[in-house]
């Protein structure tokens, strides 16, 4: 038997019963697979890599070390929560590193999309072994790999930032959720206890805002981005159904806005920051839904009077095709 094909007969997990026994039984299956022995684990906080240190934390305690590596282009509050979640209330053993300096100047004027996805790929697996290689007596990797992952990528995580780790760095893995789908993760993250804003998490590219700070990131730029799109993602959030994704970008020029001073209007240049919500499926192609006009006037006022730099606020209404989703 292929154990990367998912059987026939294997029941879709839509309740928390049937994922309490898949918990149980992954929990015994990484026990009788790890022993004794020591798994890392590279946690961002997104829905595949939680739910997979949940599980292996309840099945092997401090046995597993969570690695989560700050890019310093996560959104706001994430690195926050996963301290928060895996550091303090499931008691994990969890090495936060502050790596913001450390990409954001790899990062510091480079323009070309791609070249910054590879810098950031590399960067992360750089950052990543060198914590590994700081730990003894690792022989487990643990990775969220899912069953669309391997669908689509013949077991290679797609846009996944682990992988291709150095040749002395040879771990056995462990993917206890790796012939799940999307939603039945997501309904053993429920059952695992972890909290709705992580388990329904939109999807986040590996990236993370750097793809969203648009050119070359300056910390300025990136700093304004964060702010709004937490204002994007609350005000949007509202609404229900909750579109797909819905983000925040922040293109590199600016333009005139007005300010008054002593009651003296006075010209200066700020950002625009550009409202994303889009629908879809499978991301290949994608729509976009009514915003209602007093949300946008809302996200408008809340941008306009909080986040430094910017003066104007746009909403991106171009479906893909031809527009990706990402800015870049
Ligand atoms: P596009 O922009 O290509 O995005 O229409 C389609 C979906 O893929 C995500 N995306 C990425 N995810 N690394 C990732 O992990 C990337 O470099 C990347 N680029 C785009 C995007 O957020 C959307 O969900």
């Amino acid at each position: 038997m292929d154990p990367n094909k998912r059987p026939e007969t294997m029941e879709r997990i839509t309740t928390p019963a049937l994922a309490k026994a898949f918990i149980d039984e992954q929990v015994a299956a990484v026990k009788a697979q790890v022993g004794d022995k020591k798994v890392l684990l590279a946690l961002s906080g997104g829905v595949d890599s939680s739910v997979v240190a949940a599980l292996l934390i309840k099945a092997i305690g401090k046995q597993l070390t969570c690695v989560h590596v700050n890019h310093g282009l996560l959104r706001k509050g994430e690195p926050e929560q996963v301290i928060e979640v895996f550091g303090k209330q499931l008691n994990a053993n969890l090495i936060y590193v502050d790596a913001i300096d450390r990409f954001l100047d790899k990062l510091a004027g480079v323009a070309d999309p791609e070249t910054k996805r590879k810098i950031i790929g590399k960067e992360f697996i750089e950052v990543f072994a060198e914590e590994a290689r700081k730990l003894d007596g690792v022989e487990f990797l643990a990775q969220g790999t899912i069953y669309p992952d391997i669908l689509e990528s013949h077991g290679v995580k797609a846009h996944h930032n682990v992988g291709g780790l150095p040749e002395d760095l040879k771990f056995e893995l462990v993917e206890p959720v790796k012939l799940l789908y999307k939603d039945e993760v997501r309904v053993v993250g429920k059952e695992l206890g972890l909290p709705d804003n992580m388990v329904y998490r939109q999807p986040f590219p590996g990236p993370g805002l750097g793809v969203r700070c648009v050119g070359a990131i300056t910390r300025d730029r990136l700093e304004s981005l964060r702010e709004a799109d937490a204002i994007v993602r609350e005000e949007i959030g509202k609404l229900d159904p909750v579109p797909w994704q819905y983000f925040c970008a922040i293109p590199d020029f600016t333009s005139t806005g007005i300010r008054y001073v002593d009651g003296k209007g006075e010209r200066y240049m700020g950002w625009a920051v550009v409202i994303r919500a889009v629908n879809t499926v499978d991301a290949v192609t994608a729509t976009v839904p009514e915003i209602p006009f007093k949300m946008l006037c809302t996200i408008r006022d809340r941008i306009i009077a909080t986040v430094p730099g910017v003066n104007r606020v746009l909403w991106d209404i171009s479906e893909k095709p031809v527009s990706t989703i990402e800015w870049e």
